[in-house]
């Protein structure tokens, strides 16, 4: 792989900052000043700095992203701004995609990766990879309406859910749903056939990821390697 090439898949510079780099003398290669952009390097044994920091070579990289309102979970869209947009052009480079889709509407946890088949696994129904969503509603929900959620609801076209956990706030209107599934507009549809309607949403785990506190809406941040780990083993 030509240098250029190695250090943008690594998210650390686009090939016009690499090559400005390598005229300043600040890239090396196994302890050696690049001279040359193109040059080859061995992603598994070579050893590449960047302005003196070491650099990591990964295959597959995972984000974890504060989705905010009014963003799409796709890589392109005609209309709306995507949740790819929210990344610097780098990332979008790396081939970087939704795991998964939340509504335009719903906020929160969403995890996007180049890891095809990490994420085919992560979604497949056989898994049940849990995810939870903390929500309101219009109307209080009744003690049957939550055993309807905990058996399973039947939504318009006739599908049965699989049970859900359900917890309810003392208001009634608010709580968190977890699901095991991920049918299109699965909660807004479970609600409305309760004669109930979704007034807020968002998505506060998924597996073994949380949205951390500190992570404001839009921002976003890699995954550590013990969530890397415990992503795959949820997928195993
Ligand atoms: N259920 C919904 O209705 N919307 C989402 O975005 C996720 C779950």
């Amino acid at each position: 792989m030509r240098l250029d090439k190695f250090l943008s898949v690594t998210a650390v510079a686009t090939r016009k900052e690499t090559a400005k780099a390598v005229r300043s003398g600040t890239v090396t290669v196994n302890g050696i000043v690049a001279k040359k952009t193109d040059m080859p390097v061995d992603p598994e044994k070579d050893t590449v700095t960047y302005g003196g920091k070491p650099v990591v070579y990964k295959q597959y990289r995972y984000v974890l992203l504060n989705k905010p309102d009014g963003y799409v979970s796709a890589t392109e869209d005609g209309k709306d701004p995507t949740v790819l947009e929210l990344l610097p052009p780098l990332y979008t480079d790396l081939g970087l995609f939704p795991c998964g889709r939340l509504d335009k509407h719903t906020l929160g946890l969403m995890l996007l990766t180049n890891n095809g088949e990490l994420s085919h696994r992560l979604l497949s129904p056989r898994r049940h990879v849990a995810k939870r969503y903390a929500f309101r509603v219009k109307f209080p929900l009744s003690d049957a309406d939550c055993a309807c959620f905990r058996d399973g609801v039947t939504l318009e076209d006739g599908y049965e859910t699989k049970p859900a956990e359900i917890e309810l706030n003392q208001d009634k209107k608010s709580g968190t749903v977890t699901l095991i599934e991920g049918k299109y507009h699965q909660i807004k549809r479970m609600m409305e056939a309760l004669h109930n309607q979704i007034t807020y949403l968002e998505r506060v785990t998924f597996g073994p990821l949380t949205l951390p506190a500190d992570l404001a809406r839009g921002e976003w941040r890699e995954l550590t390697a013990a969530q890397e780990q415990a992503l795959l083993d949820a997928a195993k």
